[in-house]
């Protein structure tokens, strides 16, 4: 028998585009987690696009626009092989700690003109809210963002970090075809509302950090030791003080998964996100982040990977034992607006 080398396919949303069932996060290529490979990153790219992977994401507030013209050579080069993902509503400033939200239509019109001259392209597949501004009602930031796909700039619209009532507000303005929120074995919060409105809605979810920033992997004895003072996850409070070492310590579940499968801690976690958006009849394309072409062959792989009912109830109570919060300020997620 001949080994499969391409990652299976879904539709990403009700009349989303068909990709793999596995995307690429590119936001580290450009900052938050150290010092970058450039080559190794482009070669990240291609390898992923060998592998099945098609769904591309970004943001232009990552490297401050910097992601987004990174890609653009790549995206030049593969323009009908992928699907191109990116954000807006985030603002920065001067101060690296400083994050604002916009999501007025002003803004909206702005934002996609920076992100298509920086991406080189003149539509985006996927143009996503990165956040939501609750001051801002969505007929006006959805609709805005409605009036880019009738004039032909935008395909398909998501949202980021809204709660499961957001979801179906939205919804009701214009389709969503991806909702993109935080979900792994240490992030759940979103099975709260948000999943099983998803679901009931035909709207795929994107987990994002779906490796728990790079903590899942089991890279980490003591975060807070082994970061370089540089790396964004020193703010991230799983990663400090004593919970760096406290969450270590929670995954020697998934080390001893792993182990029995002859695969990596990271293969474990991708594998869970994938089984568990299964339970809720839920189309889940998560997307790793990785610059290193090993790694994402690693992680490819792990959509292969079947846990068994045993494997996943030895995991289910690793999220509400996590020390921490998953952002330093909770009102910066959909999490904060529901609990
Ligand atoms: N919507 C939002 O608000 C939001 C927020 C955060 C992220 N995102 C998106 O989601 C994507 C993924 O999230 P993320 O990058 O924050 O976190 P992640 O995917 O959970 O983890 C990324 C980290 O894990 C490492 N890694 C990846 N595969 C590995 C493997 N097989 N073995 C060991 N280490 C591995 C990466 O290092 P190397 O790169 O060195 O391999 C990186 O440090 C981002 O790129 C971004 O596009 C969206």
């Amino acid at each position: 028998m001949t080994e499969q080398t391409t990652i299976a396919r879904a539709e990403l949303g009700k009349g989303g585009p068909v990709v793999g069932i596995q995307g690429l996060g590119c936001m580290g290529m450009s900052e938050f987690y150290g010092d970058t490979d450039e080559a190794a990153a482009r070669e990240t790219l291609e390898a992923a696009l060998a592998a099945g992977v098609t769904l591309f994401d970004t943001a232009d507030v990552y490297g401050r626009g910097a992601n987004e013209e990174f890609l653009a050579p790549f995206v030049a080069a593969h323009r009908d092989e992928i699907t191109l993902a990116t954000k807006f509503a985030i603002e920065r400033s001067d101060d690296p700690a400083y994050r604002g939200v916009r999501n007025d239509r002003a803004y909206v019109r702005q934002a996609v003109e920076g992100s298509l001259r920086r991406l080189g392209v003149d539509v985006i597949d996927l143009y996503y809210m990165h956040r939501r501004d609750p001051a801002v009602p969505f007929a006006e930031s959805v609709g805005a963002m409605a009036e880019l796909v009738q004039e032909g700039k935008v395909r398909h619209l998501g949202l980021s970090e809204v709660t499961g009532p957001e979801l179906r507000e939205a919804h009701a303005v214009h389709p969503i075809a991806a909702l993109q929120s935080e979900w792994s074995l240490f992030s759940r919060d979103v099975e709260r509302s948000a999943v099983g409105a998803a679901a009931e809605l035909g709207v795929a979810f994107v987990p994002y950090s779906p490796l728990g920033r790079g903590f899942l992997t089991g890279a980490f004895a003591d975060a807070a030791a082994e970061l370089p003072a540089e790396d964004f996850r020193r703010s991230q409070p799983r990663f400090t003080g004593e919970n760096a070492k406290a969450n270590a310590a929670l995954l020697a579940p998934v080390r001893e998964i792993a182990a029995a499968h002859g695969v990596t801690p990271a293969q474990v976690a991708l594998a869970w996100v994938q089984q568990r958006a299964s339970v809720h009849g839920l189309t889940v394309v998560p997307i790793p982040g990785t610059r290193k072409p090993g790694r994402l062959a690693e992680n490819t792989a792990a959509t292969r990977i079947s846990l068994t009912a045993a494997e996943l109830a030895l995991l289910e109570p690793l999220a509400s034992r996590v020390a921490g919060a998953r952002y330093p300020d909770m009102t910066f997620t959909s999490d904060a607006r529901e609990s």
